[in-house]
C-alpha cells in the first residue's frame, strides 16, 4: 500500500503563517491566533508572534483550556474561500469552527460532482464540506447529533447563498440513520465520513471509533453502488494509523472495485512551507470516475 499526502495550501483568508515550539500561529480572515500544537516540534520561522488571541491549557487528548482574547475579536466572522462563505468562531474545543485541512477533500469532491447527485455528509458539524457539494450541484443530506451545529450549518448555507432546496438537514444519530438508509434501499453518489473519537447521537447513542468503524463504512458500502463517484473517511485526534483505515475500507468496498487512496493530511506553513501533519485519509472512486 502506497501513502499519499494532501497537503493544504493558504489561502486569502486562512494561512498556516508559522509552527514551532508545540505551537502554531494562523490567521482567519483579519486575526490571527496561535493554538497548541504539540507534533510542532520543530523552532518557528520567527520568535516574535503577534496575535489577538491564544487558546492556553487543557489537552488535545482530553480537552479543557481556555481562550485569552483581545476585545477587538468578534464573537464570529465571516470568512470565504471561493463560492463557500462561513462564520469563523473561537470555540471551546479550541479550533475555529471549521477545519481548515478539509479544502482538499471540498475541491476533490467538487471536481466528482455535478447537477443533481446525491451525497450523504455525516458528521458535519458547522458543514463546510456539505456547502462545497451543494455549490458543485449536488444534493445534500447532512446528519449532526448537535442541533447547535445544526443551526451553524443552515446559517453557513443562508451565508454562501444555497438555498435550502440543496440541503436536507437531519438532526440525527449517524449509525442509525444509515441503517435506516440501507433498509430503505437509498443509494448515494458520494459519502463523507468524518466521524469523531467519542460521540453522542441526540437520544445519547454513543459513538467510539475503533468499536463502531467497522460498521459504519460496512453501511456506507452498502448505500454506494459501482456507478457511484466516491467515499471520503477522515480520522483525526487518535492514535490510528492511515494503513489500518486504507485496510479496513480496502477489505469492504473489494467487491465494488475502484480505487482507494490513502495517506496523510497536512497543512504548508506559508512562513516556509514546513507540513503540519493533522489526520489520516481513505478515499474510494469507482472505477469509472
Ligand atoms: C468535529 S465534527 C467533524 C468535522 C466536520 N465534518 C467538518 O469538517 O467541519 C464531529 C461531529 O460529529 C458529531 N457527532 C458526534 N457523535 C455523533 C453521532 N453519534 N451521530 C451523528 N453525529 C455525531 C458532532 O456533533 C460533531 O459535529
Amino acid at each position: 500500500m502506497e501513502l499519499s499526502l494532501l497537503v493544504t495550501q493558504a489561502w486569502d483568508d486562512y494561512g498556516l503563517i508559522d509552527s514551532g515550539h508545540g505551537r502554531k500561529l494562523e490567521r482567519y480572515g483579519p486575526y490571527r491566533f496561535i493554538r497548541p500544537e504539540p507534533q510542532a516540534m520543530w523552532t518557528p520561522a520567527s520568535l516574535d508572534w503577534q496575535a489577538h488571541g491564544e487558546f492556553v491549557g487543557g489537552s488535545e487528548e482530553d480537552g479543557g483550556g481556555r481562550w485569552n482574547l483581545d476585545a477587538k475579536v468578534p464573537q464570529s466572522w465571516p470568512l470565504s474561500r471561493g463560492p463557500l462563505k462561513f462564520w469563523a468562531a473561537n470555540t471551546n474545543f479550541r479550533h475555529l469552527a471549521f477545519f481548515p485541512d478539509m479544502a482538499v477533500h471540498w475541491d476533490w469532491m467538487a471536481g466528482r460532482l455535478s447537477q443533481g447527485k446525491d451525497v450523504l455528509n455525516l458528521f458535519g458539524y458547522t458543514g463546510v464540506g456539505t456547502l462545497a457539494c451543494a455549490a458543485a450541484g449536488a444534493n445534500v443530506t447532512h446528519v449532526d447529533a448537535s442541533k447547535k451545529a445544526m443551526a451553524s450549518a443552515v446559517e453557513n448555507a443562508r451565508l454562501s447563498g444555497l438555498g435550502d432546496r440543496a440541503v436536507r438537514w437531519l438532526v440525527d444519530d449517524a449509525l442509525k440513520f444509515m441503517r435506516r438508509e440501507v433498509r430503505r434501499g437509498k443509494r448515494y453518489d458520494g459519502i463523507i465520513l468524518d466521524p469523531p473519537k467519542y460521540g453522542r447521537g441526540p437520544d445519547g447513542e454513543i459513538w467510539e471509533l475503533y468499536r463502531d468503524l467497522p460498521e459504519l463504512v460496512a453501511l456506507a458500502r452498502s448505500l454506494l453502488d459501482a456507478n457511484s463517484s466516491f467515499l471520503v473517511l477522515t480520522v483525526y485526534a487518535i492514535r490510528m494509523s492511515a494503513v489500518a483505515i486504507g485496510e479496513l475500507v480496502a477489505e469492504v468496498f473489494a467487491p465494488l472495485g475502484g480505487h482507494i487512496e490513502v495517506g496523510e493530511m497536512a497543512i504548508a506553513e506559508e512562513a516556509r512551507g514546513r507540513l503540519l501533519p493533522t489526520a489520516i485519509f481513505v478515499r474510494w472512486t469507482a472505477a469509472q470516475a
